[in-house]
């Protein structure tokens, strides 16, 4: 199958692009399309067939649900059983916007999309191109991040196409996604509402118009019997082809002690990389390092990660390193991806 590419831009929409776009998927296609997390791999959310399709075209297990786009509040109605107060509260201040929200189902939602799931995972994307292609496509695209499964989610058209070129119909490049790391899952189906997967929208902002939010434990903890309540948490994501260790302690503790892991491999042939941030970068004598940014900048370190995780696959490093970022507002989500790409492989000095 031969891949359209088609460039967007987000000031002047070309609807034809988007007319186009949408028509692939009325006929059970497949389009990339941006977001303000990452690209997402979009389909017809009502139609199984495409949902088969999507995880065809990203080898991804099948019982691993898929987010369905909307681009207004009447079609959040159409497909969620329930919507609670709480939703439309969150609604109202982060949709459009970076925040997934989990409702019970209704019938029209097909189970092939749910990963079999009587609940069904919604999101208003915060992407002027997205909104327009959701609309063209019928109201409802079911979409995954648009990386093969295992692989770092797409911040660039650059990265769908390294992954799914020839396997999808259209490609929408509307350039770098804003925020880089997937949305905030929130699960307004338990008993008390429920982060499944940290992100932009952090568990403050959520408190602040809810009152009270719980986390799931395994967020952070590598180490959890428990089953993540998010099917796709519990897979080792975002893994790049290198081992990947995270070092966390003291600034001056870390740079030594990668410094000191760095010179065991000098002359043997082996590719060593560090995530270092503008403040350390100049200290680390690996073959690649690469700066997140300033340490306290927590928008630019995730607005590089995925890019830096791919980067270092194709600068084929097969050792790398990663400082430890704080754990707190974005910087969880940051550690939770950092944590996974890593296979939770982190040491303390
Ligand atoms: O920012 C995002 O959310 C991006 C863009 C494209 O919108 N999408 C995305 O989709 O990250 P994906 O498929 O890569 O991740 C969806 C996550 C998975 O961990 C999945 O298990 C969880 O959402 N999920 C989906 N439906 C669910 C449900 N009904 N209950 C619990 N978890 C659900
Ligand atoms: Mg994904």
């Amino acid at each position: 199958m031969r891949t359209q590419l088609c460039v967007v831009d987000r000031e002047q929409l070309d609807q034809y692009a988007i007319e186009e776009a949408g028509k692939i998927i009325k006929e059970g296609g497949l389009v990339a399309f941006p977001t303000e997390t990452v690209y997402g791999l979009g389909g017809d959310a009502l139609n199984p067939a495409s949902s088969a399709r999507i995880y065809a075209a990203k080898g991804r297990p099948s019982d691993n649900p898929l987010i369905v786009h909307i681009a207004d509040m009447d079609s959040l109605h159409k497909i969620a059983k329930e919507v609670p107060e709480e939703a439309i509260a969150l609604a109202k201040v982060y949709w459009p916007g970076p925040l997934t929200m989990i409702f019970q189902k209704t019938d029209v939602v097909p189970l092939e999309t749910t990963g079999g799931l009587q609940t069904v995972a919604v999101r208003m994307p915060d992407d002027p191109i997205a909104l327009a292609f959701i609309k063209a496509a019928g109201g409802y695209i079911a979409a995954p991040s648009a990386n093969t499964s295992g692989k770092p989610s797409p911040t660039l058209a650059k990265h769908v196409v390294e992954d799914m070129d020839g396997k999808i119909e259209m490609i929408l490049d509307g350039g770098a996604v804003g925020i880089g790391l997937e949305s905030t899952i929130v699960d307004l189906t338990s008993e008390k509402p429920t982060v499944l997967r940290p992100g932009y929208v952090t568990q403050a902002m959520i408190a602040e118009v809810l009152g009270e939010v719980d986390v799931d434990k395994t967020i952070l903890d590598g180490n959890s019997k428990v089953a993540p309540k998010a099917p796709g948490m519990k897979y080792r994501h975002y893994a790049p082809a290198g081992e990947l260790v995270i070092v966390e302690g003291d600034t001056n503790k870390v740079v030594s002690y990668i410094n000191e892991q760095l010179k065991q491999y000098e002359g043997k042939n082996i590719r060593t990389g560090v995530i270092a941030t503008d403040e350390t970068e100049k200290l680390y004598c690996a073959d690649v390092v690469k700066s997140a940014g300033k340490r306290t900048d927590e928008a630019a370190i995730a607005h590089q990660l995925y890019a830096f995780l791919r980067e270092f696959d194709s600068e084929q490093v097969d050792y790398i390193f990663a400082e430890s970022f704080e754990t707190d507002g974005v910087g969880q989500a940051i550690m939770n991806r950092l944590l996974k790409a890593a296979g939770h492989k982190i040491i303390h000095v």
